[in-house]
């Protein structure tokens, strides 16, 4: 008889039985199974965790299946992973985690839920279609290999007087100093973005905390005394071939389509193959984000894979959630 344990944190025990499922999984699939961002927000208490649904099966001492819970701004998100070696439960053990998790959202007054799928197959759609959940937003993962060729800041920055190559002036990110204009920028150029959008301090500090968090990765350029935009790289050298993502990249509103979108990208590009000796470069980003998809095609990108949300409306008419073992940290 599979038992589902419902917590707000996570215990280190929990932690550490989780974090090898995920590696185990992500050693399967050749890709992570659950969002790193929210991941993250729930190893360390973020704002944004909201519960973490654990499956155990008598006989077994790891986890078969693990459930998040998140909740943006304005829906809720949920990731899933079932261990490798009961995949052939999965479309048992799949829907009674997530009814589970669609129950506690009832419980919190509904709302809008999107499950994100990483390489989304037949069993995801036929477990989403068992908990009335339906194919929705898609998600790119873009790769070219490095180097790449440079881009001309036709910005006018930099000392440039409109038209011919350019130097964009960047710098690394200051912990400590850049946290506030960044967070200003970063919410302005992605407010409509569910994730991306209305980060707060907390937030930002849990991603500099972490081990692969390089300052010097973190490109900012000012012009006219502001944080006009940023890119923001991160490198993954536990991948083979290790990978250079881009991260986070944003100009803000009111430097948009003068050409910095461009020119940043390429510098981070340029900075994961000089600085880290990378040959290949990653990133995500949102189908349906015309301009930012056009901006990475045009600098060579293609598609490696395509990542899926799952979507659907839960009325928050359900019965209150069962008592978790702890009370939320917000
Ligand atoms: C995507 C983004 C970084 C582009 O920055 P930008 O400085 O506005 O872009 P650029 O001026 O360098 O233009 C790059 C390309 O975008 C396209 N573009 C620019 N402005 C556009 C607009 N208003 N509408 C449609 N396409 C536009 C053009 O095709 C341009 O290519 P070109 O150089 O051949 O003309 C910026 O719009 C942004 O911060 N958006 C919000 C955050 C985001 O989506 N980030 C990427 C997520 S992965």
């Amino acid at each position: 008889m599979r038992t589902l344990e419902v917590k707000r944190q996570l215990d280190a025990h929990d932690l550490a039985a989780v974090a090898e499922l995920l590696v185990l999984a992500e050693r399967a699939d050749g890709h992570q199974a659950v969002d790193d961002h929210r991941w993250l927000d729930m190893a360390q208490g973020g704002r944004e965790s909201h519960a973490g649904l654990v499956a155990w099966e008598p006989g077994h001492h790891h986890p078969v299946g693990y459930t998040q819970v998140s909740r943006g701004r304005q829906s809720w998100a949920l990731d899933m992973v079932i261990d490798p070696h009961h995949r052939y439960d999965a479309l048992d053990i799949g829907p009674e985690m997530l009814r589970a998790a669609l129950e506690l959202i009832a419980g919190e007054g509904g709302g809008h839920v999107h499950l994100w799928v990483y390489q989304p197959t037949s069993a995801h759609d036929e477990i989403a279609a068992r908990v009335g959940l339906s194919r929705g937003r898609d998600l790119l993962q873009m790769r070219r290999p490095l180097p790449a060729p440079a881009a001309r800041d036709s910005g006018g920055g930099g000392g440039d007087d409109g038209g011919g190559e350019a130097e964009l002036v960047l710098r690394p990110f200051r912990p400590g100093q850049d946290e506030t204009r960044w967070l200003e920028v970063n919410n302005r150029a992605f407010r409509w973005h569910p994730e991306q959008g209305g980060w707060d301090a907390e937030t930002l500090a849990a991603h500099l905390r972490e081990p692969w968090f390089d300052p010097e990765g973190f490109l900012l350029h000012e012009r006219d005394g502001r944080l006009a935009g940023f890119c923001w790289t991160k490198v993954h050298d536990d991948h083979d071939p290790p990978l250079g993502e881009l991260y986070v990249v944003a100009v803000d509103p009111d430097f948009q389509g003068l050409g910095l979108g461009r020119a940043l990208v390429s510098a981070g590009l340029d900075w994961l193959h000089r600085a880290r000796g990378l040959a290949m470069a990653m990133l995500y980003v949102d189908a349906g984000d015309r301009r930012a998809v056009g901006l990475y095609e045009s600098l060579g990108f293609v598609v490696d894979h395509v990542d899926r949300a799952y979507v659907g409306d839960v009325d928050g008419t359900g019965p209150p959630p069962a008592p978790l073992n702890r009370s939320s940290p917000t």
